[in-house]
């Protein structure tokens, strides 16, 4: 019997995921200021004489007393050399006075403005400060500082997001209504209040954390709710520059000459349809339409099965299988999109290893051949080799287990809970990867961004996606594919759903 357990030789053994590590950080030495007191004392210049550029007038020399007539002329002229002497002293101090007074007043004004300049550093806000918004695509928007707080909270020029984001507007004298058709042809819409903080998305009544309200001619609503309600934007605030920058997330691997973006997503979807949103519409895109440059006409059958619901099965930390929990339908992917050959090659349930092989396929006629399949099912007892390899290695690092367990939990499923035990999933790699991380890097590759926007017409998904972590209890991973047929696959690729959040939204609609 196949026990599927590969070798411990590292060579043949799948390449294990080291978690992201954070960077450490540099942290500069503080220079301090030197001083006197650091035994380098400041030179200090004393003007010599010649350089003084005050010359205090020397008293006139007494002539000696010749005779008496002399005496007399003598004395007139010592009287008034007397006076001019007197005069120049006089006028030397006011002179000295003044300087005085200068130097002392510009020291008084250098400090004042010093000590502003320390006061104010660090503060949110001046009245003269601004806080610029720049938009991409759209002229910039500039809201002053004064105007950008309200009440200590950060607004936005919802207008000009609308703007950016294509959607249409519709107002009366209470409020505004802003509405788009995502791509799946879904309606979607959000709706403030003037001077409220109440907002409804998609039927979804939420409160803001302040009032929205209009401010020449445009609205104004907390920054925080584009944050927690609207994907597909990235917003960068510089603290230091006092900007706040939004703009359209660009497509992995999009051209800065040529941008695409990722379609702007409302976090809080329209109830689920229970029915297809397909069924029954003209004007919305029939997933079965789906064109290829290969013939996979013998596939469709498998990526886009007839038992629709037949593959969401759900396997993770909070819904385990027992160790005996087997599919009997699985076999070989096509050798030649594995990695590994003979007990190690690949297998899937049927179906899946069937929509795997037309994926492939299909990359591969679109120029993407450096792409394979390392493993795809694995046992209870192969996860629990890899787990527990995984723990040895956090804790020969010098962690305690508990310490090591707690870290590996997030990039390895514990035995029972990975769904390479469903047969359903695979994990798939650039072919020349040869370290962790040219692996991670999997992600900046054209194979990595064909797979993430075309898996979904082969009817898998990305299963643990970025930005999902806390749902999916792990580590975003670029390599790991799910099937769940292309129905499922293209409700979850359009609304941005991971699978625990899609299996949720349709047990509400139940
Ligand atoms: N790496 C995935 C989460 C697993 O172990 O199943
Ligand atoms: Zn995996």
């Amino acid at each position: 019997m196949n026990n599927n357990r590969p070798t411990q030789n590292k060579g043949n053994a799948p390449k294990r995921v080291a978690p992201t590590h954070e960077q450490s950080r540099n942290v500069a030495a503080n220079t301090p200021r030197r001083t006197e007191a650091d035994g380098r004392p400041i030179r200090r210049i004393r003007p010599s004489s010649a350089q003084s550029t005050q010359r205090v007038p020397q008293a006139p020399q007494q002539r000696p007393i010749r005779n008496r007539s002399d005496r007399n002329t003598n004395d007139v002229e010592a009287l008034a050399s007397r006076r001019r002497y007197l005069a120049e002293k006089k006028s030397a101090r006011r002179a000295g006075v003044i300087a005085f007074f200068t130097v002392f007043l510009s020291l008084c004004l250098i400090t004042c403005i010093i000590l502003s300049l320390l006061v104010n550093d660090g503060k949110e806000s001046t009245a003269k400060d601004f806080m610029v918004m720049m938009i991409e695509g759209s002229p910039d928007v500039e809201i002053p500082m004064s105007e950008a707080y309200q009440n200590e909270m950060l607004y936005i020029d919802f207008s000009a997001v609308a703007k950016l984001c294509g959607f249409s507007a519709v107002g009366d004298a209470n409020g505004i209504t802003y509405a788009f058709t995502s791509s799946s042809g879904i309606d979607q819409y959000i709706k403030f209040e003037y001077n409220s903080n109440a907002v409804t998305v998609n039927d979804h009544n939420i409160t803001m954390s302040g009032i929205a309200f209009i401010k020449d001619n445009s609205l104004r609503v907390p920054f925080s709710f584009l944050e927690a309600n609207i994907r597909g934007l990235n917003t960068e605030v510089d603290e230091k520059e006092r900007t706040v920058t939004i703009t359209r997330e660009k497509m992995t691997g999009s051209r800065p000459d040529d941008p695409k973006y990722e379609e702007v997503v409302l976090l809080l979807q329209p109830e689920a349809p229970v029915t297809s949103p397909f069924e029954g519409e003209d004007d919305v895109p029939d997933p079965m339409d789906v064109e290829f440059i290969s013939d996979l006409s013998a596939y469709e059958q498998y990526m886009n099965p007839a038992d629709r619901d037949a593959y969401l099965v759900l396997i993770n930390k909070e819904n385990p299988v027992d160790q005996d929990y087997a599919p009997d339908d699985l076999e070989f992917v096509t050798q030649k999109y594995c990695v590994y050959t003979g007990d190690y090659q690949a297998r899937m349930r049927h179906v899946a290893a069937m929509a795997m092989t037309a994926m492939l396929t299909e990359a591969e006629n679109y120029g993407i051949n450096d792409v394979k399949i390392t493993l795809a099912y694995r046992n209870y007892w192969t996860q629990n080799w890899l787990y527990t390899g995984y723990i040895d290695e956090e804790m020969a690092k010098g962690l305690s287990r508990e310490q090591a367990e707690a870290i590996v939990k997030t990039y390895s499923a514990p035995p029972g809970c990975s769904e390479h035990q469903s047969g359903l999933c695979a994990d798939m790699h650039n072919v020349y990867f040869q370290t962790d991380k040219e692996l991670e890097d999997f992600e900046y590759t054209e194979a990595y961004k064909w797979l993430k926007d075309n898996c979904w017409k082969f009817g898998f998904v990305v299963r643990f996606p970025k930005g999902k972590e806390d749902i999916t209890g792990f580590q975003f991973e670029c390599w790991h594919y799910r099937f769940v047929g292309r129905y499922h696959a293209y409700q979850m690729h359009t609304s941005g759903l991971c699978l625990e959040e899609y299996l949720q939204q349709l047990a509400n609609a139940d």
